[in-house]
């Protein structure tokens, strides 16, 4: 079973970026995180940030034939990238959305999703513990 994690725009700036809402960990904790929780899952998975929609949406086409699930952290393009959900529902691979801000807390401008629309799931507020709980919705209910 192999995964294809996610991270959109500014998720690199972990750690220094709002730490009262995203916390002090850095991005390379959070890559740490999640491929240790695969590796405890049984899992493979590949991790990937990007800055840049259109890189987002090639990653996403290149996970079709070979990648069995997909976990999305879209970050701001969540909020309106038609292309990111256009490029989910193409692949049309079962794919769970995470967010580590509880956004429905948040500003109305964030508690719309695009990328949502192509979700099974949303985990939203958990911190680094959503990836986790993304996978293990995904192997509960997806069996990948
Ligand atoms: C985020 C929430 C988004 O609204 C925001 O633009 C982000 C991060 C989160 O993980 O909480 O960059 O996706």
């Amino acid at each position: 079973m192999k995964i294809l994690v996610l991270n959109g725009p500014n998720l690199n700036m972990l750690g220094i970026r709002e730490p009262g809402i995203y916390g002090d960990r850095s991005y390379a904790a959070l890559e740490a995180f999640v491929q240790n929780a695969c590796q405890e899952l049984g899992v493979e998975c590949e991790i990937h940030q990007s800055n840049h929609e259109g890189v987002l949406v090639d990653l996403i086409q290149g996970a079709y034939g070979r990648m069995d699930a997909i976990v999305i952290n879209p970050a701001a393009y969540t909020h309106t990238s038609v292309a990111i959900l256009d490029a989910l529902k193409a692949v049309s691979l079962p794919a769970v959305e995470v967010h580590l801000s509880d956004v429905n807390a948040r500003e109305a401008f964030r508690h719309l999703s695009y990328a949502g629309m192509a979700c099974v799931k949303t985990f939203a507020g958990f911190g680094f513990d959503g990836y986790r709980m993304a996978v293990e919705y995904l192997l509960e209910n997806h069996s990948v």
